[in-house]
C-alpha cells in the first residue's frame, strides 16, 4: 500500500484537485484507493459527493474512534473517502501539549486495515498541526505547484520541512514527486516556471504537466471527478497520464 500526502502550504495550488482526480485515475487503472480529507474545508469530500462528517475525524484524533467507521463510498468507482470533519479546526488546541501528537494519525492509519492500494491525504494550506500529522503518517509527499514564479519560493520551504521531518519524525518519507497545475503554455510566464522548477528539481518533476482547464474548475460543483463529468476532456487526460506515471514508481514486488 502507497500512503501519499498531497501538501503545499500555499493555498490554491491544485492540491484538492489533484488528489480526487488522481484517486479517480489510479482506479480507473484498476488500484483501489481511499481518500482522507485532512483539510477542514472538506473540499474534497464534498467534491466526492460526500457530506462534511461532523465530529468524526476529530473524534479520531482526539477520543479512541476507529478511523475505519468513518469509511464511505463515493461517486468515483473504487474509491473511498475519510470525509473531513470542521471540528479538526479544533484539534491542535485540544491536543496541545499532549505527548507525541503529531504521530497520532500515523498510529490510527497503521490501525486501519483495508484493500486499499493507495492511500491519499488532502493536506489544508498551512504546515501546522494537521499537515504535520500527515507528513509523520505518509511514506511519500506529492506537491502541486501553481505554474507561477511566486509558488517557487514556497518550495524550498516544504523540501526544507520534508527534511525536518525525516530527522525528527519519520525518516522513512520520500518525495514522489511535484507536479505542475493550472499550466498555461500560451503564456511565456507559465513556460519560464515549468522551465525552472525542471532545471531545479530535474527528476523530482513528473513529466506529466496540468493544464489550464476549465472543465477541471467546473466539476466539483457536480460532486464528480473529471473522469466522469467529461471522461474525454484534456483535464481528465492529463490526470490518466499523471496516474500512469504514478503507478509507474509503484515497487516491483519480489517473486
Ligand atoms: N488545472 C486546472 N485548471 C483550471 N482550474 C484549476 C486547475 N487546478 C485547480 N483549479 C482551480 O484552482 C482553484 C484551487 O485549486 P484547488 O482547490 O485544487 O487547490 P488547493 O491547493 O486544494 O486549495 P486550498 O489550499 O484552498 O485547499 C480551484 O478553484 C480549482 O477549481
Ligand atoms: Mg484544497
Amino acid at each position: 500500500m502507497r500512503l501519499i500526502a498531497i501538501i503545499n502550504q500555499k493555498g490554491g495550488s491544485g492540491k484538492t484537485t489533484t488528489t480526487v482526480n488522481l484517486a479517480a485515475a489510479l482506479a480507473e487503472q484498476g488500484r483501489r484507493v481511499l481518500v482522507l480529507d485532512l483539510d477542514p474545508q472538506a473540499s474534497a469530500s464534498s467534491w466526492l459527493g460526500v457530506k462534511e462528517g461532523g465530529r468524526g475525524l476529530s473524534d479520531v484524533l482526539t477520543n479512541r474512534l476507529p478511523l475505519a467507521e468513518l469509511v464511505q463510498s463515493t461517486s468515483a468507482d473504487g474509491v473511498d473517502i475519510i470525509p473531513s470533519s470542521s471540528w479538526l479546526i479544533g484539534a491542535e488546541k485540544a491536543l496541545a501539549g499532549e505527548v507525541g501528537a503529531e504521530a497520532i494519525l500515523r498510529q490510527r492509519l497503521g490501525a486501519l486495515k483495508g484493500a486499499w492500494r493507495y492511500i491519499l491525504i488532502d493536506c489544508p494550506p498551512t504546515l501546522g498541526f494537521l499537515t504535520v500529522n500527515a507528513l509523520a503518517a505518509a511514506r511519500e509527499l506529492l506537491v502541486p505547484v501553481e505554474s507561477h514564479v511566486m509558488a517557487l519560493g514556497g518550495l524550498a520551504h516544504i523540501l526544507e520541512t520534508l527534511e525536518l521531518v525525516k530527522e525528527r519524525l519519520n525518516s522513512e518519507i520520500t518525495l514522489a514527486g511535484i507536479v505542475a497545475c493550472r499550466v498555461d503554455l500560451r503564456t511565456r510566464h507559465a513556460q519560464e516556471v515549468v522551465e525552472q522548477l525542471r532545471g531545479r528539481f530535474g527528476p523530482l518533476v513528473y513529466n506529466t504537466l496540468i493544464w489550464e482547464n476549465v472543465r477541471l474548475a467546473e466539476c466539483p460543483s457536480f460532486g464528480q471527478p473529471i473522469t466522469r463529468y467529461d471522461s474525454a476532456c484534456n483535464g481528465a487526460e492529463d490526470y490518466r497520464r499523471l496516474a500512469t506515471e504514478v503507478i509507474r514508481q509503484e515497487p516491483v514486488s519480489k517473486p
